[in-house]
């Protein structure tokens, strides 16, 4: 079952699935690599590594996985006659451990809270064949990851990992381990090192980024303002939170700090109280809706954000109605939804009820129609507005560029404006899916 000895890799590839948190570990993973003395490559069948950090959320994520891992070697060897290092990161390799080694053959199987041995797993692997790390030491690894280097306009920063909450059908709980808040200082100091680096925007990142505290009771919006305090930074969002956790403090600070963008995500998963609490949820369908009436009232504008599950085992179309009743009654910017994907080891894929597969494609159908519309809809109305726009990239076509609005809409302008430069704009056409925009003056950047 252990993996063959392989020489020690030069070139290295991470390549990261599911949430935004994946997508920060896994750029500090590469930055660790890189810190070796590895180089990145944009060619995964060419790269000698080849870094899967990996979602457990749903069954489809894990999938994915193994047949990734197919593809890469197949590519690799069609492609250059070679069999790369497999290292398999993230919540697939801490909830499947050696499950995966055994079943895909891979050299290396670490944790999300044990990457930072990433570079000594690879070497032990390359000396002795399979190297595993699992293990789930409460945030140690940030001290021993390299300071941040390179950054784009945008940065994500992760503050808070694990959740306590238990949501029933979740796995998240197991694979991230228990709600741990970063230090204040770690993460005011690797923020200004972000914007050092290049970043006017950060996301502040957490599974229940808004239970974020510490011993001095400082609170989320306690470690906004201290970040909105620093010179160069621009805009600070952050994902994601629990209802539970929006305290006032959180919500004053929409109303107060400027750099705070407009948008909250905002999970509800359903709008049937029956349905929430064999979820777990702890709050119910009215609880919620106070919520947001009182984000509203601090920050009028704000473009607010979900996600949902469909078919949770035992809804009836009578409940289902009830999250679209709550759909209606929110108007959300945009949404994420889901079918229940039954996940081994949680509550809820041992209840009684399953919903049958054309039932929930239904359902999600009628969902996505109705947050679809909705999205349409809070786009059609900023037709006409000006706002300013975070330039993030190029676009397709010659001297267009892309960025994003307030609200995270994305947003299409011709313009000479640079990468990082945040441009006032007129909305001028408003699609589903993005807006159009023409540059007014230039606001300093
Ligand atoms: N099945 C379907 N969707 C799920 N999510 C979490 N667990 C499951 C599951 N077992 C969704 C929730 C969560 C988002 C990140 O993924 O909506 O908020
Ligand atoms: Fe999963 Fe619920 Fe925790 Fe979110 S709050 S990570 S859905 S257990």
């Amino acid at each position: 079952m252990t993996a063959t000895p392989k020489t020690q890799p030069k070139t290295y590839h991470v390549k990261s699935f599911g949430c935004q948190m994946n997508v920060y570990d896994g750029e500090r993973m590469a930055e660790l690599m890189a810190a070796q003395g590895m180089t990145a490559t944009d060619d995964a069948n060419a790269a000698d590594l080849v870094v899967l950090n990996t979602c457990h959320i749903r069954e489809k994520a894990t999938e994915k996985v193994y047949s990734e891992i197919g593809r890469i070697r197949k590519g690799a060897q069609e492609e250059h006659g070679k069999r790369p290092m497999v290292a398999v990161a993230g919540c697939v390799a801490q909830a499947e451990g050696e499950e995966i080694a055994r079943r895909a053959k891979v050299d290396v199987v670490v944790g999300p809270q044990a990457y930072h041995n990433l570079p000594d797993l690879v070497r032990q692997a390359a000396d002795k064949g399979l190297a595993l790390d699992t293990d789930m030491p409460a945030i140690a690894k940030f001290g021993a990851l390299p300071a941040r280097r390179k950054t784009g306009p945008t940065a994500f920063l992760t503050v808070q990992e694990g959740c306590d909450k238990f949501c029933t059908y979740c796995v998240v709980p197991y694979t991230r381990g228990a709600e741990v808040s970063r230090p204040f200082d770690a993460i005011v100091d690797e923020a200004k090192s972000l914007v050092d680096a290049g970043a006017h925007e950060i996301t502040l990142l957490g599974q229940n980024v808004n239970a974020w505290d510490d011993e001095a009771g400082t609170g989320l919006h306690g470690l906004i303002r201290a970040l909105d305090r620093i010179a160069g930074l621009h805009r600070i969002r952050y994902t994601t939170s629990h209802p539970n956790d929006m305290k006032d403090g959180l919500i004053r600070a929409h109303a107060e700090v400027e750099k705070l963008m407009p948008f909250l995500h905002l999970p509800v998963q359903a709008g049937n109280d029956r349905i929430l609490k064999a979820m777990n949820r702890s709050h119910t369908r009215d609880s919620y809706l106070r919520i947001l009436d009182r984000v509203r009232a601090a920050r009028p504008d704000i473009a607010l954000s979900g996600d949902f599950i469909v078919g949770f085992p035992g809804e009836t179309e009578e409940e289902f109605r009830d999250t679209l009743s709550l759909v209606d009654a929110v108007g959300y910017a945009q949404c994420f939804s889901f079918k229940y994907s039954p996940r081994p080891g949680t509550p809820a894929a041992e209840m009684d009820g399953a919903v049958p597969p054309e039932v929930m494609d239904e359902r999600l159908k009628r969902l996505q129609a109705a947050l679809n519309r909705d999205q349409a809809a809070f786009n059609a109305a900023t037709l006409g507005k000006n706002c300013t726009v975070l330039i993030e990239r190029k676009g397709k076509l010659p001297g267009q560029m892309l960025g994003k609005s307030p609200w995270l809409q994305s947003v299409h302008l011709t313009t000479d404006a640079r990468i990082g430069d945040l441009v006032e704009v007129e909305i001028v056409r408003a699609d589903p899916n993005s807006l159009a925009g023409v540059a007014k003056v230039k606001a300093a950047a």
